[in-house]
């Protein structure tokens, strides 16, 4: 793809926000066990920098697919799908925390925080690279992030896509279709 990319945030910025967040989430945990869990695809590689930021506690990692988005728009269906090792994880004593790229409408959330919850997690709290109030649809709260953004404008970078493109790129920026 071809499109122009209007840098908003840069390499640099970005590895200092996820820094803050991963030393933020290494206070309040210590001495819990937590089991990170990264929406894909978008927050691969926020999760990625993230667990190299966070320190004294121990943690697991997993990934969980919710797909709401076909191009740039949210169609509200959110279908969510993982493996067995999520599926059978015992739950008891772990407190959960769902790393996102995007916190937009929330509906993915919702749903995602509803299945830990099922699932007997002590806790379930949510890590978003970026934070799109404005646009939410319900009560979901950011407990970690680094960005709020307030535009109404749709941003590729940092392992966001459109069309799973420019997820690659180091920066995140406005996609200009
Ligand atoms: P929602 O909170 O259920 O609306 O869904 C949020 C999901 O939509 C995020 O995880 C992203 O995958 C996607 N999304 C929302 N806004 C953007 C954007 O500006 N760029 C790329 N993906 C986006
Ligand atoms: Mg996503």
């Amino acid at each position: 793809m071809n499109n122009t990319i209007i840098p908003i945030y840069t390499a640099e910025d970005i590895a200092e926000k996820v820094k803050k967040v991963g030393k933020k989430i290494s206070e309040d945990y210590y001495g819990k066990k937590i089991l990170l869990v990264g929406v894909l695809k978008g927050a691969f590689l926020f999760l990625a920098d993230l667990i190299r930021n966070i320190e004294n506690v121990d943690f697991e990692v997993s990934f969980i697919r919710a797909k709401s988005y076909n191009g740039n728009k949210s169609t509200g269906n959110v279908e969510i799908s993982c493996d067995d090792d999520l599926k059978n994880f015992d739950f008891k004593d772990h407190h959960v925390i769902i790393v996102e790229d995007i916190l937009d409408t929330g509906l993915t959330i919702a749903v995602l925080k509803d299945y830990f919850d099922s699932k007997g997690a002590e806790s379930v709290k949510v890590a978003a690279f970026m934070d799109k109030p404005s646009n939410r649809v319900n009560d979901i709260k950011a407990d970690y992030f680094c960005y709020e953004f307030n535009d109404d404008k749709f941003v590729v970078g940092y392992g966001l896509d459109y069309n799973e493109s420019y997820r690659q790129l180091p920066f995140v920026g406005e996609l200009v279709l």
